[in-house]
């Protein structure tokens, strides 16, 4: 279970980018965070897995604290921890295995790493993770050949190698068009499910929140405005969480 406890971060003094921020999600659920450009749904994110340091309170990860770790600690929670991103972050040149292999960098040692060394039980589960996201025929082509939306279900792929117990996507479908949004946000759900994981992604598409999200938490201005189950998401909170009417998105 991920828990979020009275998180508070400042980057600058007397100006609050997160006040107090508490919410939490049990293993096989999928979390949206939603809200305005600037709100804070980055700087949670970052936070929970400590690539920003915030100023107070509490993330535990089954219990334990992951901000009183020490380094090797960190190193621990941040296997534990799978990222997706906007922009995929891959190695464009590599092939789409070798890319979902790099989730296994965090279990080998530089060297090992360096050289590209994986065992062949660890191909094996990259070819099946590639068969889970619909891509096991583009396993040797270069990612820079991919689509979007395969791109990204390759992020997918490589943060599930990790064998995590939480990823996070920051505006995983920000860059694709609607069909692959769909398709990528339909994947994150079911292999949320098959992998019992827990998934917390950062949304500025309320209806494909609303749609394949389990809860849905409302920030504005760094602070939590609701935390409810998706189907709870009204109008009405959408005018308060955005200043504006958009009804429109909900259709
Ligand atoms: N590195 C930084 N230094 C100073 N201020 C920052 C930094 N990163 C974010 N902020 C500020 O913190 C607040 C929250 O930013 P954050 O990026 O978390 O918002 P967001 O909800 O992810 O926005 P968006 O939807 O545009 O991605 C904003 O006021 C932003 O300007
Ligand atoms: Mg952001």
């Amino acid at each position: 279970m991920l828990e979020v406890k009275h998180l508070t971060k400042s980057y600058q003094k007397d100006k609050p980018a997160l006040t107090d921020i508490s919410f939490s999600v049990e293993p096989g659920n999928f979390l949206a965070i939603i809200g305005p450009s600037g709100a804070g749904k980055t700087t949670i994110l970052r936070s929970l897995n400590q690539l920003i340091k915030d100023d107070d309170g509490q993330i535990l990860l089954d219990g334990s604290d992951i901000r009183s770790d020490n380094k090797s600690q960190l190193r621990k929670h941040r296997r534990q921890i799978g990222m997706v991103f906007q922009n995929y972050n891959l190695v464009e040149r590599l092939t789409v295995i070798e890319n979902v292999l790099h989730g296994r960098l965090g279990y080998k040692s530089t060297l090992a790493g360096m050289f590209g060394i994986y065992s062949e039980e660890e191909k094996k589960e990259a070819l099946e993770l590639l068969d889970k996201v619909g891509l096991k025929d583009f396993a040797l082509q270069r990612c820079s050949e991919l689509s979007g939306g395969q791109k990204q279900r390759v992020g997918i792929a490589r943060s599930l190698i990790q064998h995590p117990k939480v990823i996070l996507c920051d505006e995983p479908i920000a860059s694709l068009d609607p069909a692959s949004s769909h398709t990528v946000m339909h994947l994150l759900k079911q292999l949320t499910i098959e992998f019992n994981i827990i998934c917390v992604a950062n949304l500025h598409q309320i209806n494909l929140a609303k749609k394949y999200a389990d809860r849905i938490v409302g920030i504005r201005q760094g602070k939590l405005v609701f935390d409810e189950e998706s189907s709870m998401l009204s109008e009405e909170i959408l005018e308060t969480l955005y200043d504006q009417s958009i009804s429109k998105e909900l259709e």
